[in-house]
């Protein structure tokens, strides 16, 4: 076959795949390519915008490294990773997934129940607790829940590691025997995404602000259960509505409720203002 035009490419292409032989595959290729020439064809690309194309792609590539997932940035901010979030985790009944965004630490430093895990980060002290349980409502003990947010001013401690020497507001408990888990840190500010690469300047093309409204990120392991990848974001933030990459529900947000010095619901007594959120996660059973 020979001598394509406008119209005949896309079933040619499409037909030297046919021998694909892992069937998923064969299907994923060929509506990319179905969808990706319709694209193509949409919006009557021209030859300076494919070149501005390839370059965009090759610079976000380059962008990555062994710290920085341009891709996945940009797969975030293309609202993508929701979408395969929203398509790969309706489950009634179930906590509501999330992004993971970038800044999780595998194996994150082990704290007791209860325990300070703000490290060297600076901000008003916070205190989360709540329930992990079943959709049956039953508790699930000993639970691991890997927590971890950003500072006061909206920095990951692993963006600025040279000055805290080590890691901060992040760590891994385990639910006790009521399911329940416990902890203090600082609250967590709004932050933009890492903005200074490709991603940054598609958004500033297309006249967006890179902010996320702020949270407190939680992935919850129990076996036999789905991984809950998650945030609890701040009530009244005023990026609720306008999360860069798409990431809010309305049951997700939770309240960070003031309080002035004195004592807290763990008994600790404290000489400066501080919060408490309470928020209960309900895992779903693996099928
Ligand atoms: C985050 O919440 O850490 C995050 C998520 C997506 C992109 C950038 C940051
Ligand atoms: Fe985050």
């Amino acid at each position: 076959m020979r001598n394509f035009n406008e119209s005949t490419i896309t079933d040619a292409v499409v037909e030297r795949i046919k021998d694909t032989p892992n069937t998923r595959v064969k299907e994923i290729s060929a509506s990319l390519i179905r969808h990706l020439h319709d694209f193509v064809r949409d919006v009557r690309l021209t030859e300076a915008e494919w070149v501005y194309a390839i370059d965009f792609l090759t610079r976000t590539g380059k962008t990555c490294d062994g710290n920085r997932q341009e891709f996945i940035l940009l797969s975030d901010t293309l609202g993508v990773s929701m979408l395969v979030d929203a398509i790969n985790h309706a489950a009634p009944g179930a906590t509501e997934t999330t992004v993971l965004g970038p800044f999780y630490v595998e194996n994150p430093p082990e704290y007791p129940s209860g325990a300070d895990i703000r490290g060297t980060l600076e901000g008003d002290p916070l205190y989360v607790h709540g329930r992990v349980t079943s959709v049956e409502g039953a508790p699930l003990a000993n639970a691991v829940v890997d927590v971890w947010h950003s500072d006061k001013e909206g920095c990951y401690d692993v963006q600025h590691l040279e000055q805290t020497e080590g890691l901060a507001g992040r760590a891994r408990l385990h639910t006790d025997a009521d399911g329940v888990y416990r902890f203090w840190s600082i609250k967590p500010a709004a932050y933009p995404i890492p903005y200074d690469g490709p991603v940054g300047d598609m958004l500033t093309a297309q006249a967006r602000h890179p902010w996320r409204p702020a949270h407190v990120h939680f992935m919850i392991d129990v076996p036999d259960h789905e991984k809950l990848t998650t945030h609890v974001f701040v009530n009244g933030d005023q990026y609720l509505d306008s999360d860069a990459v798409f990431g809010v529900k309305d049951s997700l947000i939770g309240d960070f409720v003031h309080h002035e010095a004195g004592k807290a619901p763990d008994g600790r007594i404290l000489d400066v203002p501080f919060f408490t959120l309470a928020y209960d996660f309900v895992l779903r059973r693996r099928s």
